[in-house]
C-alpha cells in the first residue's frame, strides 16, 4: 500500500490552490496522481511532481486503487460531487472550503463519509492563525466571561478582473457567492468561536459588479446565537483601493486588541511576526 510508510495522495482540480496542496502533500506523503479536465493544467502539475495525469475523476478513481487520500481543489460547486465520488471509492477526503454550496449537499457528504467509514476534512486553515488560536483559548478558558455581542467586518477588494481569473468565479451555481468564496473562513470562525446561529436576517446589494457577478458584492447581517449572544456581519468586496486586512492602521489596531486581551501571553509577538510574513 505505501512506499516507506508514506501516504499516497491524489489531487482533483489543478488550479491555483492545488499548487499549495501539492507542495504540502509532498512534504508529508507522495502525490501519486492528479486530475483536471483542463489537460494542460493536469499535465503541468503532474510533470512537476512526477505524478500521473488524468482528465476525468472517473478515470482517476478507476485507475488509482492505491491512493488513500484525495485533495479536492475543484470549483466550489463541484466539491459535493467530487467528495462523494471519492468517498464511494473508499478514499479519505481533504476538501477545500467552502464545504459545498447547499446544506443538503453538506449532509450528503457527511453521510457518505460515515457509510464509507472514511475521514472527511474541510480546509479551514484560519482556525490555526496564532491570534485566532489565542482568542479561542481565552474564550474557552472563560477569561472573557460570557460573550454577549459580536461584530465581524470583512472588507475586501475584488475588482471585475479578479472574477475573470477562473470561469467559475462569480457564477451562482459554481461559486455560490461572496460569503462562500471570500468570507467562508470568517463565517466558520463565528461558529467556532461563538457558537451556532439560531436566526439571521440581512440585506444585500450588488453595487459595483452589476453584469460581472451573479450575486451580491455587499451585505449586512444581524444574528442571534443559540447561546444568547447577538452579532452583526458587515461584508463587501468593494473596499476602496485594496483589501482592508493589508491596511497598517488595521494591523496596529489588531495588535493592540490582541495585546489587551492577552497581556501575559507571548502570542502577541508571534502574531506580529506572523503578520509581517503575510
Ligand atoms: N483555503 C483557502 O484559503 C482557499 C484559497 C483559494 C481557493 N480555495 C478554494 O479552492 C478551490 C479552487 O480554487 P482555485 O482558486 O484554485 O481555482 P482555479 O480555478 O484556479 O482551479 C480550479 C481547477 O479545477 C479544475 N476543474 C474544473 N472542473 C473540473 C472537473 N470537473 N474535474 C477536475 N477538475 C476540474 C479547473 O480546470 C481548475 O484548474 C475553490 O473551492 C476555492 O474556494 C481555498
Amino acid at each position: 500500500m505505501t512506499n516507506n510508510k508514506k501516504i499516497f495522495f491524489g489531487l482533483v482540480g489543478c488550479g491555483r490552490i492545488a499548487q499549495r496542496h501539492a507542495e504540502h502533500i509532498t512534504n508529508n506523503g507522495i502525490l501519486k496522481a492528479v486530475c483536471d479536465n483542463d489537460v494542460k493544467k493536469a499535465d503541468e502539475l503532474a510533470a512537476k511532481y512526477n505524478a500521473k495525469a488524468y482528465y476525468s475523476i472517473e478515470d482517476f478513481l478507476n485507475g488509482e486503487q492505491e491512493i488513500q487520500v484525495l485533495s479536492i481543489c475543484s470549483p466550489n460547486g463541484l466539491h459535493a460531487q467530487h467528495t462523494i465520488q471519492a468517498l464511494k471509492a473508499k478514499k479519505h477526503v481533504v476538501c477545500e472550503k467552502p464545504m459545498a454550496i447547499t446544506v443538503a449537499d453538506c449532509g450528503r457528504m457527511i453521510n457518505e463519509a460515515e457509510k464509507a467509514n472514511r475521514r472527511l476534512f474541510i480546509i479551514k486553515q484560519n482556525r490555526f492563525n496564532p491570534p485566532v488560536e489565542a482568542l479561542k483559548k481565552v474564550i474557552d478558558d472563560g477569561r472573557l466571561g460570557k460573550i454577549l455581542s459580536v461584530q465581524l467586518s470583512c472588507f475586501w477588494n475584488r475588482n471585475f478582473d479578479y472574477y475573470k481569473t477562473s470561469d467559475w468565479k462569480g457564477k451562482k451555481n459554481m461559486d455560490g457567492g461572496t460569503l462562500y468564496t471570500q468570507f467562508s473562513h470568517f463565517i466558520d470562525l463565528l461558529y467556532w468561536l461563538i457558537g451556532d446561529v439560531k436566526r439571521a436576517t440581512g440585506f444585500i446589494g450588488n453595487f459595483a459588479h452589476e453584469g460581472g457577478i451573479e450575486f451580491e458584492d455587499t451585505g449586512v447581517v444581524a444574528m442571534e446565537f443559540y447561546n444568547g449572544a447577538i452579532g452583526t456581519l458587515n461584508y463587501t468586496v468593494n473596499s476602496y483601493g485594496k483589501t482592508i486586512r493589508e491596511e497598517s492602521k488595521m494591523r496596529k489596531r489588531m495588535r493592540y486588541t490582541i495585546r489587551k486581551i492577552l497581556p501575559n501571553l507571548t502570542v502577541g509577538v508571534v502574531f506580529e511576526s506572523f503578520l509581517k510574513y503575510k
